[in-house]
């Protein structure tokens, strides 16, 4: 069968393509990578090869942007003989049409033909429409960022206890402000029109209060970059129904994936040169807690069988001052990327900035080997739970570890891309592209266009919640080694509730 997903990468406007020949020559995953979100969007199409050799696309699925399922079904007949540059181009037409809409989305023209948009049923939409019908009206779009007692560290750093003020193409004409905010009194709260949860280990967030407190029309942003399992006070047992108007999370089914890093195209130069190599495993952790699993009792295992060198506060070789760090790191060939849960799409800085950043190869566990393809630069890492037992695990890194042409490979990503990170802070006013006016301009939208929200898809919102994490009651075993609490250490774990990093 000849290639008719070759590798090959297009560029159209501000869209990178990049085609991947995966295992079959008839299936296809296009990836589009839209620079002005930070976001993957990932399209598969399966091209059925017929006994007479025509070929036709037979199946088409997104991931990353379930609101355009229905446009791709148009897709379906599509021969894809000869014809993979115009797939590409419909398929590209309908994802650049999407955020277009967003980006371009122009409420004033809806608006003017609308009648009145009552308060309660939005207070964002009535507000911009009643400054289009009444140029006197004073429009203040309020956004109150909600960050519970984390907030006071937060404030303090960007010295603020101020509004800030602000104007959006959404509607030049409405001024928005926006704040943290730790004590989220009365008045605040019935005079926000959005009210953005900054979700970290609120500790007492009372959801079910804040629901019952919830002026009508006002919208609920749910911003994370925790894991689910510990931000159980998001998913309380009384919560029913779906609070939030949109979320901006880790999760690639949210309405906004913020992912911790991801990938840039390279635009120029060459790639960065692989450090000079001393050391085999590096480990780095603060949190000796139990977790969801036994990280530390399974490092601990991991070195009876091969060399680790473990820092941080539950390490035997110190704590690494933040300039050292990287210097230190740089000189292993590995490292272990081992998130302190278990949740779908949650990738953290450790195998971004601790290893794929410093030239370093990670060891990951955490969520599934398909979220980590989706995520992470291809061949770029070690999944731990492709090996079945530990000696399996060990000649495998042996055997990297003494073949250079073979470990270089995992750093063959680095010629096309570089590490681009995502900081929290920079969802704020200033932030040049994923910042707050996008954040209005998506929910606008999504008021005219429910169908395509996260929240439509998401009725039960406890469950999704919930959902992200694997069951820790659920017997796992890594390499042959269980994993999971036993009684005894899982009473430590409850009295030792803040569980971090
Ligand atoms: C080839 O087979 C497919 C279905 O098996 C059919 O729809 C198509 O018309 C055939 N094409 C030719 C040129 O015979
Ligand atoms: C929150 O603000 C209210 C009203 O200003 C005040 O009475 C209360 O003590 C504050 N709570 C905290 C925890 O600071
Ligand atoms: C926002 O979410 C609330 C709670 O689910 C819902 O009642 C409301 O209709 C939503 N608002 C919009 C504009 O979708
Ligand atoms: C470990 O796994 C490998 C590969 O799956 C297998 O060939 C080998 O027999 C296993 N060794 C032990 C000790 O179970």
């Amino acid at each position: 069968m000849m290639g008719i997903c070759k590798q090959k990468i297009i560029h159209v406007s501000r869209f990178i393509y990049v085609l991947l020949a995966m295992t079959l020559v008839s299936i296809c995953t296009v990836i589009f990578y839209d620079s002005d979100l930070h976001r993957h969007v990932r399209v598969i199409s399966t091209a059925r090869i017929s006994s007479n050799g025509t070929k036709e696309l037979q199946h088409a699925i997104v991931s990353g942007m379930k609101a355009i399922d229905k446009g791709l079904n148009k897709l379906e007949v599509v021969s894809l003989r000869g014809a993979v540059p115009s797939v590409i181009n419909r398929l590209s037409e309908i994802v650049t049409n999407f955020e277009h809409r967003v980006l371009n989305f122009n409420v004033d023209d809806i608006l003017k033909s609308l009648s009145d948009i009552p308060f309660e049923e939005s207070r964002l939409v009535h507000k911009i429409q009643q400054k289009q019908r009444n140029a006197d009206f004073k429009c203040v779009i309020r956004i109150t960022k909600y960050c519970s007692k984390r907030c006071d560290h937060i404030v303090q750093r960007i010295h603020s206890t101020e509004w800030t003020r602000f104007s959006c193409d959404v509607n030049e004409a409405c001024q928005v402000e926006t704040r943290f905010v730790g004590n989220l009194t009365r008045e605040i709260m019935q005079s926000s029109d959005v009210l953005f949860i900054v979700s970290s280990l609120h500790q007492n967030l009372q959801l079910e209060r804040l629901v019952a407190s919830r002026p009508p029309g006002q919208l609920w942003v749910l911003y994370s970059r925790e894991s689910p399992s510990h931000d159980p006070e998001y998913a309380p047992q009384g919560l029913t129904g779906n609070p939030f108007n949109l979320t901006m999370t880790h999760a690639r089914d949210a309405d906004i994936h913020f992912p911790y890093a991801t990938t840039r195209e390279r635009k120029q130069g060459e790639p960065p040169s692989i450090p000079k190599k001393t050391k085999l495993i590096a480990w780095v952790s603060s949190n000796c807690q139990l977790l969801s699993w036994r990280r530390g009792e399974f490092v601990k295992e991991l070195q009876q069988h091969i060399s680790v060198d473990t820092y941080g506060k539950c390490g035997s070789m110190g704590k690494l001052a933040a300039e050292d760090t990287a210097k230190t790191l740089k000189q292993y060939k590995f490292y272990l990327a081992f998130e302190n849960s278990e949740c779908r799409d949650y990738i953290t800085e450790k195998p971004w900035r601790n290893s794929l950043s410093q030239g370093v190869v990670p060891i990951v566990y955490g969520t599934k080997r398909e979220d980590y393809e989706e995520l992470l630069p291809r061949n770029s890492f070690i999944f731990v739970e492709d090996f079945s037992n530990m000696s399996a695990f060990v000649d495998y890194i042996h055997a990297l570890d003494e073949d250079k042409a073979r470990y270089r490979e995992f750093f063959n990503w680095r010629s096309e891309s570089t590490v681009y990170f995502t900081r929290s802070s920079s969802f704020s006013v200033k932030a040049p592209k994923v910042n707050m006016c996008y954040l209005l301009k998506k929910l606008v939208h999504l008021f005219f266009h429910p169908e395509t929200s996260w929240q439509k898809r998401t009725p039960d919102f406890a469950s999704w919640w919930r959902g992200q994490c694997d069951d820790p009651s659920t017997e796992k075993n890594l390499l042959g080694f269980s994993v999971r609490p036993t009684k005894k250490n899982k009473k430590n774990r409850e009295e030792n509730n803040v569980v971090h990093r």
